[in-house]
């Protein structure tokens, strides 16, 4: 097991390369199982996440071939349909992909319920329903969701979201591709993932219409077949260091983005007293003076993200003054409070209400990454604190941020990997 230590205190200079978006790359690698031929992605982040995603598709029999670092072709003209493994499945959320895909394929998918960071319930009935409205039987019994159709091709249906869900309005999506006639979602989500993924399936045959805006129209195609695609940069990998450049201050070119999927986080940073240039791929941020308070509150895009959250905390405890956060998407994404209180900070939670009085330096401690973001939240506080801190559950970090040590020490920051013997021992009694 390895854990982070981070000596605080220096600012960043210099430049980070951002890499391909996951939480893109974890629903376009799936949507190869629809595809009757060979395709070439790029830019795919290497992360936990994708590799896993990628040994779940070997093991359907997809042909699945690095051309380099970040480029993939996979054919998946030979899969054969099987249920998907529980071992591999459970570690990753995305996993849930593979239930649209699989039966807009074949009809039927017998997937693991997915895992992923505990933010609170994370219930995926308006999945359901989107494959219920094109013909689909669905129920989870014996540890797996069992979901077919009759007659072995889903049919176009009309599906209003109950809420603005990410993972339900990629997941009907990649059923839909294939399905015969026309499906609509209606209140369907608009992050630029979901844009890619429209792009990407389009560029493979697919015929959708309208993604980025609430309602999202896929006429079913009766194959796709291969070609080239190229994912687009993380959005919140990008503001995860444009936070880490705020909190820890110093000036630092932030590569290889798409500055419009910023505009949200860029506006706080920009209340905050942070400096952001908009160039035409890249964001140029610089702090040299203090961070000011301000009020933030997650919603989906172009709403500030809930991906964002902890990360804008871990500056908001930096900040002249209080300010509050509120949760918007997710029941339970405080978890890591505790942590930044070992640091010194002082934060009160209310439900989805946090109010961050800041206390202008943290100080150093050991602390536990406890998800993803949580995780990248923890490493902003270190590079900003006085002294050493020590982050375990590490892991988790690496699920969805490609080479982070690498890229921050790149920039000046002290960041190491550390191993420790026996952390095995007691995560496991854990
Ligand atoms: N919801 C339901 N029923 C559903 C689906 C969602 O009640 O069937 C609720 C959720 O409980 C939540 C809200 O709707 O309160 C939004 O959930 P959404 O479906 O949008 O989330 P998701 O698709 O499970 C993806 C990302 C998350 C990100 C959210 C919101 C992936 C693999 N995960 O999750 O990313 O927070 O969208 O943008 O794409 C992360 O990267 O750290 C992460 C957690």
């Amino acid at each position: 097991m390895t854990r982070y230590l981070i000596h605080g205190g220096r600012p960043l200079h210099g430049s980070i390369e951002i890499s391909g978006a996951k939480n893109a790359a974890v629903a376009i690698l799936p949507a190869a199982l629809l595809i009757n031929g060979k395709c070439r992605i790029e830019n795919v982040p290497q992360i936990s996440d994708v590799t896993l995603i990628l040994q779940i598709l070997r093991e359907l029999g997809a042909d699945v071939r690095a051309v380099n670092k970040t480029t993939v072709e996979i054919d998946c003209s030979h899969i054969h349909n099987k249920p998907v493994p529980y071992e591999l499945a459970r570690k990753i959320r995305a996993s849930y992909y593979l239930v649209g895909a699989l039966l807009g394929r074949f009809g039927w998918a017998q997937v693991p319920p997915p895992g992923g960071c505990n933010l609170g319930g994370r219930p995926i009935d308006q999945h359901i329903k989107g494959f219920v409205a094109m013909g689909a039987d669905v129920e989870v019994r014996n540890g797996l969701i069992h979901a077919r159709v009759e007659g072995g091709r889903l049919r176009g249906g009309q599906v209003y979201l109950d809420m603005v869900s990410v993972g339900a309005t990629m997941n009907i999506m990649l059923a839909a591709a294939l399905a015969k006639g026309m499906t609509v979602i209606e209140n369907a989500a608009k992050e630029p993932h979901i844009v890619d993924l429209a792009n990407f399936l389009n560029s493979m045959g697919a015929n959708i219409m309208g993604a980025g805006t609430d309602v999202i129209k896929i006429r079913g195609v009766e194959s796709l077949q291969g070609g080239f695609y190229s994912i687009i940069p993380d959005q919140i990998e990008a503001g995860t260091y444009m936070a880490a450049v705020a909190a820890a201050g110093g000036e630092v070119l932030i590569k290889n983005v798409i500055p419009k999927h910023l505009d949200c986080i860029t506006a706080k940073l920009v209340e905050m007293g942070v400096d952001v240039e908009e160039l035409d791929d890249a964001v140029l941020v610089r702090r040299t003076g203090p961070i000011r308070r301000t009020n933030v509150k997650t919603m989906p895009y172009p709403g500030f993200p809930t991906d964002m959250q902890p990360q804008i905390a871990a500056c908001l405890c930096l900040a002249k003054g209080t300010s509050v956060l509120t949760e918007g998407v997710w029941e339970n994404r405080y978890r890591y409070v505790d942590e930044f209180r070992r640091m010194g900070a002082r934060i009160q939670v209310d439900g989805k209400v946090a109010v961050i009085e800041g206390v202008g330096m943290l100080t150093g401690a050991q602390v536990h990454a406890c998800d993803l973001r949580a995780g990248a939240a923890m490493v902003i506080a270190g590079l900003a604190a006085q002294g050493d801190t020590e982050i375990d559950g590490v892991y988790h970090i690496e699920r969805g941020y490609e080479s982070i040590v690498e890229k921050l020490s790149n920039v000046g920051a002290d960041i190491r990997i550390v191993y420790i013997p026996g952390d095995e021992a007691r995560i496991q009694a854990g």
